[in-house]
């Protein structure tokens, strides 16, 4: 099979992972979760003890960390200097701090080109995202923008980490706020995306209509 770009954006919680994963492992497929490497910089830069408002400081930490990630839907694993973080960075801590990392105009330009030279190594791959149809891969082959429910969204999000709903809710919400008001390359939907709003939708479903959509594009 040739090359086959799939892009995935949409907000926190609306299926994107579980989703984009299950699609690559039936298509043959790497996937790249670009959320995982921007928790990764934000652990580093945690680490590091700077400032979170200190964007130059926090674009040098993510200039200089040596982040690896692994594109197996099967198991994928990511590292930062060498240190398997694949845990904490779905921590509070890191969670909490993301947001405020991905909006540094020079974290994003190193991560976008990082994330550029996968796909294209790649050829078949599944990539999640915030801005991935938008600017990372403008010319994918089929770009989807899953949307859910903030209810439907929450209660996910807290069934993966036993959290309890309304602290989800909150959280979400924030982040969703930062994302899609930010300068450097918000959250938004690519013009040629096609939306789909999972709530009410088993993860099945979502996988087989996107599949079909796939299909439709040859
Ligand atoms: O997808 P996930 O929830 O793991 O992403 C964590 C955070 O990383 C998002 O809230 C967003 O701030 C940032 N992100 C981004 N651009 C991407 C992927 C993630 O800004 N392509």
């Amino acid at each position: 099979a040739g090359r086959c770009v799939v892009a995935v954006d949409g907000p926190s919680g609306s299926g994107k992972s579980t989703v984009s994963r299950r699609l690559a492992a039936g298509i043959g497929a790497r996937y790249l979760d670009t959320g995982a490497m921007y928790r990764a910089v934000t652990w580093s830069v945690l680490r590091s003890g700077i400032d979170l408002t200190d964007a130059e400081s926090v674009a040098k930490v993510a200039g200089e960390v040596d982040l690896r990630i692994g594109t197996d839907p099967h198991g994928y694993g990511v590292t930062a200097d060498g240190v398997g973080v694949d845990v904490e960075i779905r921590g509070p801590e890191v969670t909490g701090a993301v947001s405020a990392v991905a909006a540094v105009p020079a974290v994003r330009a190193l991560l976008v080109a990082r994330q550029r030279e996968m796909i294209a190594h790649a050829g078949r791959i599944v990539v999640e995202g915030r801005d991935i149809g938008s600017v990372v891969a403008p010319d994918a082959d089929l770009k989807v923008y899953l949307t859910a429910s903030a209810e439907a969204r929450a209660a996910r999000r807290s069934a993966e980490d036993a959290t309890e709903v309304a602290v989800t809710a909150a959280d979400l919400a924030r982040r969703d706020t930062l994302d899609s008001t930010r300068k450097a390359d918000p959250l938004a939907m690519a013009a040629d995306a096609v939306e789909l709003d999972t709530t009410g939708l088993g993860i099945d479903e979502v996988v087989a209509r996107l599949r079909e959509l796939l299909t439709e594009r040859g």
